[in-house]
């Protein structure tokens, strides 16, 4: 391969810069051109293409965001949209690509495989939701973002002998919550997999309560949903001021941790020297301490449970 194309797409996340980064020194440093698709597939489809060399990714291993842009297409799901993507990458000279965010980008990774663009997806997503890879990027860097907002809220929440009611991110997954949950010392902790309800949160508080605890921190993940209702239901039962608070895209933003630098630098590198060896159609994966890579079809057949022992050493911490 000669000349390769870098995206992103999907919600971004912390160290997609350092990937891209890695992907386009990593690249050169094999002798071939680099290309730089703006706004995920809506940019292949569109002709947003550039030409990158080593200085153009040069101070944004530090940034937040993704220098490239990302977009969530609709059109890359039809197959005209299909079709004037491939066409663009002939245009351009792009033979294979790093497809760098989530699930939903690994699927039209795959299309462009199977139509002759061998792509590499490098996994990219605060929510942690990759199941081939044990770790995504951004994701330490939301959490510690989360950590540092709700440390703040129980500064508040400890003065006026409040409860409050956090929502981190995460639609379909409990990663963050569970997480950041344990490192606060959080009263209960919601998640998507697992049915929660009302009571026994409450039931947790006032146990708590009985114990001497004068404030309370109730993290949810986005996907349970509901934090005003469920605030407003802590309030009228127990008596207990309560407040509601979403972090929301804050979380999203920032310097990304060594972690996610460290991270997104092996991914995307590896993910070149596949596209080098002229591979495709696979994703690049943090699994068990080593860089690994897996078959996209494989991959997104693959499932990963959330750690629900660790919600037990939670409740057994906090009281
Ligand atoms: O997938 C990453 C994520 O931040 C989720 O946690 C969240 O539900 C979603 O993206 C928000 O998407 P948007 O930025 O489109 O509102």
């Amino acid at each position: 391969m000669k000349t390769i194309g870098v995206l992103t797409s999907g919600g971004d996340a912390p160290g997609m810069n350092a990937a891209i980064r890695a992907v386009v020194r990593t690249a050169i440093s094999l002798g071939m051109n680099v290309k730089g698709i703006k706004r995920g597939y809506s940019g292949l489809i569109d002709g947003e293409i550039i030409d990158l060399d080593a200085r153009s990714v040069a101070d944004i291993i530090n940034r937040g965001g993704t220098m490239l842009y990302t977009a969530r297409s609709g059109r890359f799901k039809t197959s005209e949209g299909i079709a004037a993507a491939i066409e663009n990458c002939k245009k351009f000279g792009i033979e294979g690509i790093a497809v760098i965010g989530g699930d939903g980008s690994f699927r039209g990774a795959r299309e462009l495989s199977n139509r002759g663009i061998p792509c590499v997806g490098i996994p990219g997503t605060i929510d942690n939701d990759i199941s081939s890879s044990d770790y995504t990027i951004g994701y330490d860097t939301a959490m510690n973002t989360a950590l540092e907002m709700i440390d703040r809220i129980r500064d508040t929440a400890q003065s006026h002998d409040r409860c409050s009611v956090i929502e981190v991110m995460g639609r379909h997954a409990g990663y963050i919550a569970e997480n950041v949950g344990i490192a606060v010392g959080a009263t209960d902790i919601l998640i998507p997999e697992i049915e929660s309800n009302a009571d026994e949160v409450i039931s947790r508080i006032l146990e708590a309560k009985a114990n001497g605890k004068q404030h309370f921190i109730i993290v949810v993940a986005e996907g349970v949903g509901n934090v005003e209702g469920l605030a407003k239901e802590i309030m009228d039962k127990t008596g207990i001021d309560t407040r509601a608070t979403i972090l929301g895209h804050v979380q999203r933003g920032g310097n990304p941790t060594v972690l996610d630098r460290v991270r997104a630098t092996q991914m995307g590198n590896a993910a070149v020297h596949l596209l080098y060896k002229g591979i495709g159609n696979r994703v690049v994966s943090y699994k068990g301490s080593k860089i690994v890579d897996f078959d996209i079809n494989d991959a997104l057949e693959m499932k990963k449970e959330i750690a629900f022992d660790k919600l037990t050493v939670a409740r057994e911490t906090s009281m």
